[in-house]
């Protein structure tokens, strides 16, 4: 299968990540916004998400339709900031269930570790999206995806507001012949000497959450 790669080109995407890049954005329009290109995205993310036919009656008559197949997809948000994507994401596929994951990025070694974890014990058959404002390294999703793949899931889908190409590399040499999809707002430069994106938009996390200046 092998990891396709999907790079939004929308003006209203490009738009929106223009005003997080912004350092002068103030968290609540920042929170608006993670949610708002989530839900562009999700369009793009959930292209392949499976469908069964089900037979439906319209006032006039009775039709063929489609409706989300079982097992439900599962939406992980990997925390803290892809919680703040989850909500974009659900608005399109109510129907999804939800699991969690928490890592955090040492801030020396850029190596991820995984401090909570919530999802279902056996992904078999499932398909996944994993939410993550920001892909980096690579480290932090990488662990993700591995660990939804141990799982058993059968696909996964991340979706990322910002990638490098270093963060690109690190998910293809994990991803073999499993079946990967990568759904970006943009690809930016690169990295600087502290692993964080340029030019990127800062922490994700602080700017959703904290207490970024
Ligand atoms: C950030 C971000 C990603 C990770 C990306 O999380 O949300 O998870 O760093 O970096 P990587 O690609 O080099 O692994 P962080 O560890 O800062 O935690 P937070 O979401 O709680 O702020
Ligand atoms: N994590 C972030 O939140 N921002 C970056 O630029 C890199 C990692």
């Amino acid at each position: 299968m092998g990891m396709r790669v999907h790079i939004a080109d929308h003006p209203l995407i490009t738009h929106k990540l223009s005003v997080l890049r912004d350092k002068a954005t103030p968290s609540p329009v920042f929170r608006q916004l993670t949610e708002e290109l989530m839900t562009l995205l999700a369009y793009e993310a959930t292209r392949n998400v499976r469908v069964v036919e089900c037979e439906i009656e319209t006032p006039v008559t009775t039709t063929t339709g489609v409706k989300i197949a079982d097992p439900k997809p599962l939406v992980v948000p990997i925390l803290r900031a892809g919680l703040g994507m989850l909500e974009g994401m659900t608005k399109l596929l109510p129907t999804a269930e939800v699991g969690f994951l928490g890592l955090v990025r040492d801030e020396q070694t850029f190596k991820p570790t995984t401090y909570a974890e919530r999802l279902p014990d056996n992904l078999a058959g499932r398909q996944c999206f994993a939410l993550d404002p920001m892909l980096a390294t690579g480290g932090s999703l990488a662990a993700a995806i591995k660990y939804l793949f141990d799982r058993g899931a059968e696909e996964v889908t991340a979706v990322c507001l910002l990638g490098t190409p270093e963060g690109l590399r690190a998910i293809e040499g994990l991803v073999g012949d499993r079946d990967v999809t990568l759904v970006l707002g943009a690809v930016d430069a690169g990295l600087n000497e502290k692993g964080y994106i340029v030019p990127g938009l800062g922490d994700a996390g602080d700017r959703l959450y904290g207490t970024a200046e």
